[in-house]
């Protein structure tokens, strides 16, 4: 073989059969073939367990989907590129012409796009209501055949949480299929509910470090073979190499994840007692309109912690410049603080009516609490409280 034949086809390096490495691989190939045709074709009938082109499997990628499904407490997952990728390929594989949609004005506003701006093309319908507005939901279940009853909980910014068991129960009634975007409240919590398909983003608690994007959807086995084709031809696989980082970050999951919703409740706890703050959004907080509730659905409230300044826009602006420990971003789930300004929250598609229903006031302040120190945490937010109240 001449060297740039060898190039192309380098040594084969095969492990003993009772050899194996302590962390799998990373699959970082793009093909995989068989030893003939015979069982090429017979792998493509069906017939033959194996990999092929990772577009629709890959063995890296197999390894986290296979952890994400148990996590969540369903038997199947398929990752994909990014949480909205997850969301919008969902979207595409389960609707159709003239299907109607149940939305909440409090949903994430990427996925409130997907539905004005992407399905709407495709002859889609949807409504949107407010998560606490149960009675709406069960008037809209009866009056108006509905595919999707597609929620959050707790939602974005203002911690709202959905009654997760009247929401399947209203939409099983009625032969809706629920999903729970469920990234806020991370892999291992609302598994117990009777939700059809979990969408997560893999960008935040998953991978944990704020460095690899990535999307589960997780579901029982009947509705993930129902979206695999359209999944493999839609086309937003998850690379190998982040399958493997979000793989290695899911490790110190429920550590970190622990870690954050502590200094959350911390945190909280501060803002309550601080003269600057008109309102702390926190579900594990015992003023939270929803902590009954919250208490029976979730073990830990979350790591996103949101508060109403006094001061307005204008002292919101002085809060997030005077912090020095938080990164002025979106994003959550990651091991540095974060904080946006309530100019970040992009509610523009909503009406004024809507925007109410949302929670987001001029003065509203959304904070993600990263693994640092509390104490460090607790002064840095102390700080810029004094300076967003003077
Ligand atoms: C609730 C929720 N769903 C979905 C997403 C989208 O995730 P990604 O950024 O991985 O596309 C986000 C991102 O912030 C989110 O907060």
């Amino acid at each position: 073989m001449k060297k740039e034949t060898r190039v192309n086809h380098p040594p084969r390096v095969d492990l003993p059969a009772e050899n194996r490495p302590v962390v799998a691989p990373i699959y970082q190939t793009v093909k995989f073939e068989f030893d003939n045709l015979e069982q090429t074709i017979e792998y493509l009938n069906g017939g033959r367990q194996g990999f092929f082109y990772t577009r629709t499997s890959n063995p890296t990628n197999r390894q986290l989907e296979l952890t994400l499904a148990q996590l969540q407490g369903r038997e199947e997952c398929l990752t994909t590129s990014s949480g909205i990728g997850a969301m919008a390929q969902t979207l595409l594989a389960l609707t159709k012409q003239g299907d109607h949609v149940l939305c909440f004005v409090e949903t994430y506003g990427p996925t409130r796009y997907l539905l004005r701006s992407v399905l709407a093309r495709f002859g889609v319908a949807h409504t949107l209501l407010s998560i606490e507005d149960i009675e709406g939901v069960e008037r809209s279940l009866a009056a108006r055949a509905t595919r999707l009853v597609i929620f959050e909980s707790p939602t974005n910014p203002v911690t709202k949480i959905a009654d997760i068991e009247a929401l399947t129960r209203l939409a099983k009634a009625h032969g809706a299929l629920t999903i729970l975007d469920n990234t806020f409240a991370g892999l291992h919590q609302h598994g117990e509910y009777d939700i059809d398909v979990f969408v997560h983003s893999l960008t935040k608690f998953a991978s944990g470090a704020g460095d690899v994007m990535g999307g589960a959807v997780i579901a029982r086995s009947e509705l993930i073979r129902s979206l695999r084709a359209d999944f493999g031809t839609l086309g937003g696989v998850l690379d190998p190499h982040a399958a493997f980082l979000i793989q290695r970050g899911l490790k110190t999951y429920f550590v970190r994840y622990r870690a954050q919703c502590g200094t959350a409740q911390r945190i909280a706890e501060l803002l309550a007692g601080h003269s600057a703050v008109e309102r702390v959004h926190y579900p594990g907080l015992p003023g939270h309109p929803q902590y009954a509730l919250a208490r029976t659905q979730m073990r830990e409230a979350g790591s996103i912690v949101s508060f109403d300044l006094g001061g307005g826009t204008q002292a919101a602006g002085r809060f997030v410049d005077a912090l020095e420990l938080f990164a002025l971003t979106p994003s959550l789930g990651s091991t540095e603080s974060l904080v946006i300004a309530p100019q970040m929250m992009s509610v523009r598609d909503l009406s004024p009516e809507q925007r109410r229903l949302a929670g987001i006031s001029p003065g509203t302040v959304r904070l993600a609490i990263g693994l640092e120190d509390g104490e460090d945490l607790a002064t840095d937010v102390t700080r810029a409280l004094d300076a967003a109240g003077a």
